[in-house]
């Protein structure tokens, strides 16, 4: 639903001429920002002592990524940040969600590399100084390649070694940045990567899959344990990314049954141990007994429901289910030829039906109203009964972009992707769900994970060949909604 508010106080016709219609502000202190990671766009795979991570390795696999693209150069930001940095400051984000690599830090999961962590630092000052807030991410998937060799995330003793690796960071960085989130999206680091094998290290193992999820979210409460001790006043979270599971005919048993089910395996493994100290009991009589039980110790979920400040929600798009077929299948689940197998440990018999909406470059459906739904669900169920600020980290689409003969990007698709779910946001804020911030994904257009470079997130479009890096028509939309505080008509 949209509001329309008087526009502010234009004194003259040319002035109000001039001046956007605003349609809808931004509460006082929301924060406007972009995200971005470090093995999409930092480059410099094996300089000042980094060594291999998951997703190194994973790339030389044959087939694992398209065009067998990698992030050795990647947006080459670790030797362009300052200018990088710039062009955030250009655009006037609040903020800057960015995560460090653990091999930069701790090479080969081994001591604190001093240089690695000091690219951080000048990370961090460079932002401050162009009055960015600084929100670090720890681990947004870039697994130490030793520590992958002793068993990764299915091994239990990578949750300790996260929670270290959180305190030399801590050490580094904490009397400059105040926002810190644990882990990215646990499920695309457990179960696209150790069940599906679709991502580093791509592994194909339901049990591997499930103790993964385990562990991390033990690695999550134990950093934010040990952080807290370091810092009472640290803003401390996690990301997730989260759907909304919705029966194609809720008539349907079967269809509210698939619904059920993914909502499970993709929303409530991860909510519930986090905001209610266990795992729900459907869950378990599902994937229980696939080594999520043997996986928890006593003592684990006391852990993994340390309180939180923040939660960060990920959207990108809904999902629609039944026990039946789809008439059409989804496209754009599987970038390459390599076989990878369904992330879900026990979704077998559930399909996802297309709606007919307009999609982006990676086959998504645009459903900017799902973004709604979901965090009023998650306000009410969880969140908000926590006290747990609520944000959107990271939510945009992939096109494929054109550069026009006048040098510039004119991405109409994306600016309107954009507009619409910050729309969608503005509607949850109505409905009385607090949101408290929203990052676009990406900044720049960077190494979409097995998809490669093919596909481009940016605001800012890179040039791979020469790394320039032009503002795309929907970074200059997103200019203009952050200089107005509000959505133009
Ligand atoms: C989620 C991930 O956090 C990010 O790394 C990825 O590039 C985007 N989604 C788009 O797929």
């Amino acid at each position: 639903m949209t509001t329309i508010q008087p526009t502010t106080t234009a004194t003259t016709d040319a002035a109000a001429a001039a001046a956007p219609a605003l349609v809808r502000r931004f509460p006082e202190g929301f924060l406007l920002g972009a995200a971005a990671a470090a093995y999409q766009i930092e480059g410099a795979a094996h300089e000042d002592g980094r060594t291999d991570s998951i997703w190194d390795a994973f790339s030389r696999v044959p087939g694992a990524v398209v065009n067998a693209d990698n992030g050795d150069v990647a947006c080459d930001h670790y030797h362009r940040y300052r200018d990088d940095v710039a062009l955030m400051r250009e655009l006037g984000l609040d903020t800057y969600r960015f995560s460090t690599s653990w091999a930069r830090v701790h090479p080969d999961g081994g001591p604190a590399n001093a240089t690695g962590v000091d690219f951080y630092s000048r990370l961090v000052d460079e932002l401050l100084d162009a009055d960015i807030l600084p929100w670090l991410t720890l681990y947004h998937w870039d697994l130490p390649q030793a520590l992958e060799e002793q068993g990764g995330w299915a091994n239990r003793d990578t949750a300790f070694r996260f929670r270290d690796y959180a305190l030399t960071m801590h050490d580094a960085l904490g009397d400059r940045v105040k926002v810190w989130t644990t882990l990215n999206e646990p499920w695309c680091s457990s179960f696209l990567s150790y069940t599906a094998g679709a991502h580093a290290p791509g592994r194909q193992d339901v049990e591997a899959g499930l103790r993964a999820a385990h562990h991390l979210l033990l690695g999550h409460g134990l950093a934010v344990q040990a952080l807290r001790e370091r810092d009472e006043s640290l803003e401390l979270g996690i990301t997730l990314n989260l759907t909304v599971a919705k029966p194609v005919d809720p008539s349907r048993p079967g269809d509210v049954d698939a619904a059920r089910r993914i909502d499970g395996q993709f929303n409530r493994v991860f909510l519930d141990p986090i905001f209610r100290g266990h795992y729900a009991g459907d869950l378990l009589a599902d994937v229980g007994h696939l080594g999520l039980r043997d996986a928890i110790q006593p003592g684990d979920l006391e852990i993994i429901s340390a309180p939180i400040d923040a939660l960060g929600v990920n959207y990108y798009h809904g999902e629609s289910v039944s026990d039946e077929p789809a008439a059409e299948p989804l496209e754009g689940q599987a970038p390459t030829d390599r076989p990878t197998r369904s992330p879900f440990p026990a979704a077998d018999g559930v399909h996802f039906h297309p709606q007919g909406l307009p999609r982006t470059g990676m086959g998504w459906e645009v459903q900017p109203d799902g973004l709604r739904e979901l965090l009023g669900r998650v306000h009410r169920e969880y969140s908000g009964p926590a006290g747990v600020r609520l944000y959107v980290t990271e939510n945009g689409a992939a096109y494929d972009d054109e550069v026009a003969t006048d040098g510039a990007v004119h991405d109409v698709e994306r600016t309107g992707f954009l507009l619409g779910h910050l729309d969608a946001i503005l509607d949850a804020i109505e409905e009385g769900t607090p949101v408290h911030g929203y990052f676009y994904w990406s900044i720049l257009d960077n190494f979409e994970w097995a998809w490669g470079y093919d596909k481009r997130f940016g605001l800012v479009r890179v040039d791979y060949d020469t790394q320039e890096r032009t503002i795309k028509d929907s970074g200059l939309a997103y200019q203009r909604v952050i200089r107005e505080r509000g959505l133009p008509a």
